[in-house]
């Protein structure tokens, strides 16, 4: 083993180990952190990363590999090219291609929504439009992903779960119309709350009510996940809609336009029963998580007078297993 002398952090980058394909030759090299900003070779670009590789990892605690900053442009090619393959391989099963596609989803989303800068962006929809493939394709790998969505309170995970349930859906209300881009919406669905990076982490993990201003903060991530994609030059008319008005409600008290139940797009809609699923049913710093059953209940019986009943008909088909 090679000990890398001592480096800057932010030369490296952490990798999410179900994103390195036991089949598929890693791209460039991978390194271990064995300290402060110290990390070790462990595997050179070209090995295979095997099941005992990761079972050695996993013995030892070890969830994440780092590869150096300069790669990450090879890595997310490869990471695109890898997905591409898997989801397109029939001997595949559906439970090995839905927790690929769900790893590589977390795991750009987590650089993405930590630092949206353009070539981020770029990386990011190298993942989600091969991932979105996966949805069109293959029904039972839909309902493995829908089931590896984990609970928690990351804002990471948030996303990427509000990602697949959405284009999960989408694909239920559009099926293969040429009229829907489902590519396109993806990267809308994924990045809804790209914004967020400009609230002050304090509002965002505070346990309690929100005071006046807070709110009034919180309310601008619409804008300022619009501003940034455009600037990235990566806006879309469906990402426009869906960034900016997937806290729009049917009652005229959503944000940021307070807009009348007739001018909120479908898109947006789909985004937003996600959204309120995913926050039911994930623990937060204000709530604990409930079940699949009582959030589908809870929505039913109260929370639906501010959303489209006939959506919600189609959402709840992604829970039947
Ligand atoms: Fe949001």
């Amino acid at each position: 083993m090679n000990l890398s002398s001592e480096t800057c952090q932010d030369d490296y980058r952490p990798i999410d180990l179900g994103c390195l394909h036991p089949e598929i030759s890693a791209p460039c090299d991978l390194f271990l952190r064995v300290g402060h900003q110290r990390y070790t070779l462990f595997a050179a670009k070209g090995l295979g990363f095997s099941p005992v590789h990761r079972q050695n990892l996993a013995e030892t605690g070890v969830q994440e590999l780092y590869i150096q900053e300069e790669d990450a442009p090879v890595f997310y090619r490869y990471l695109k090219e890898a997905l591409s393959q898997v989801v397109r391989n029939p001997n595949c099963p559906s439970e090995t291609k839905a927790g690929f596609v769900h790893a590589a989803c977390r795991d750009i989303m987590t650089k993405v929504y930590s630092d949206p800068r353009a070539s981020f962006i770029d990386q990011a929809l190298e993942v989600i439009w091969p991932s979105v493939d996966l949805v069109v394709r293959d029904d039972r790998a839909t309902r493995c992903l829908v089931q590896l969505t984990a609970h928690d309170v990351n804002t990471y995970t948030h996303c990427t779960n509000v990602g697949i349930f959405s284009i999960a859906l989408a694909r239920i209300l559009f099926g293969s119309s040429s009229e829907h881009d489902l590519h396109k919406l993806a990267s809308g669905f994924f990045l809804h709350d790209l914004g967020k990076c400009k609230v002050p982490l304090e509002i965002i993990n505070k346990p309690g009510r929100l005071d006046e201003e807070e709110w009034r903060i919180i309310q601008q991530h619409p804008r300022h996940g619009y501003d940034i994609l455009t600037e990235s030059g990566h806006m879309t008319d469906e990402a426009r809609i869906i960034i900016l008005e997937h806290h729009e409600k049917d009652d005229g008290t959503g944000y940021p336009n307070r807009m009348s139940s007739k001018d909120i797009h479908p898109y947006a809609r789909i985004c937003r029963l996600a959204d309120v699923y995913e926050a039911l049913t994930s623990d937060r710093p204000y709530h604990n998580r409930i079940s699949t059953y009582q959030a589908l209940k809870l929505m039913k019986e109260k929370v639906l007078a501010d959303m489209d009943q006939n959506l919600f008909e189609h959402f709840i088909k992604l829970f039947r297993f």
